[in-house]
């Protein structure tokens, strides 16, 4: 079965909105890419701004909800909050919030539930460090990670005509901001397991997900790994900052001839 591929921007803590406001403008010059869905991950105060800005074919998401539905927790953002200021995608569990923030796994999984239970599409987060991977724990770190998420992820694909459905994210913490890119077969591997675990949670869990890649993912190497059948998507850090960077990328994945955005 050949699912829709994702292109999705996550700029972290970056970009001013001025900045914001021409990415939008590049974008929509450049459009329409209607073969591939596009998300960006704006921070939490240009959300509304960017959800504003971006032509529809755009949607924007929030890259972290909190886990609590409302409540006395001082710089957090509720996923009601995002949703309203105009997120229809979240987040959840990147290896820098799992990272620098101390989220678990079973927490992870919660944020997953807020943001599909405020109408958002999940994208559920997984990777091992270079060490785990080292030590041949790869898919026994992935499995743990990914098993309190595998409830919110049916979820999301029963609802699938509500949202996107079923998105999960493999990202290699070793390839993150390095650029080292997991080379195509070791991702595709990857994404291979974790779809039959997703297929072993329910028959059809994993065939309908969609498992995007990220860890440096640019224009030189993103068409080989959306070749390999498992890889749906890409999840795009540092090569997602520049608008031209990152219309290539769309453009590379969508195919030529598809009626895609022009770089
Ligand atoms: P990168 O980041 O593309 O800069 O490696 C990917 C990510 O963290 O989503």
């Amino acid at each position: 079965m050949k699912r829709k591929p994702v292109v999705a921007g996550n700029w972290k803590m970056n970009l001013l909105a001025r900045e914001v406001a021409a990415y939008a403008e590049a974008l929509a010059a450049a459009g329409p890419a209607t073969t591939v869905d596009i998300v960006l991950f704006p921070t939490p105060v240009y959300l509304d701004g960017a959800a504003r800005a971006m032509p529809t074919w755009v949607s924007v998401g929030a890259q972290d909800v909190h886990a609590e539905e409302k409540g006395a927790y001082t710089g957090d953002v509720a996923a009601a909050q995002a949703r309203d200021a105009g997120a229809t995608w979240a987040l959840a569990g990147h290896s820098e919030r799992r990272q620098c923030h101390g989220e678990s796994s079973a927490e992870v999984a919660r944020k997953a539930e807020r943001a599909l239970a405020a109408g958002m599409t999940p994208v559920v987060c997984v990777g091992e460090t270079i060490e785990q991977r080292e030590q041949g724990e790869t898919e026994a770190v992935l499995d743990d990670q990914l098993a309190p998420a595998l409830a919110v992820l049916d979820t999301a694909d029963a609802g699938a005509g509500a949202g996107a459905g079923a998105v999960l994210a493999y990202e290699p913490v070793w390839a993150i901001g390095t650029g080292l890119s997991a080379s195509p077969e070791v991702a595709a591997a990857v994404h291979s397991h974790l779809r039959g675990a997703l297929n072993a949670h329910r028959a059809g869990l994993g065939d309908a997900a969609r498992i995007l890649y990220g860890g440096s993912v640019g224009a030189e190497n993103c068409r080989d790994l959306l070749s390999r059948p498992d890889i749906d998507g890409f999840l795009i850090g540092g090569a997602s900052l520049d608008p031209a960077s990152f219309l290539r990328i769309i453009r590379l994945s969508a195919g030529s001839g598809s009626g895609a955005a022009a770089p």
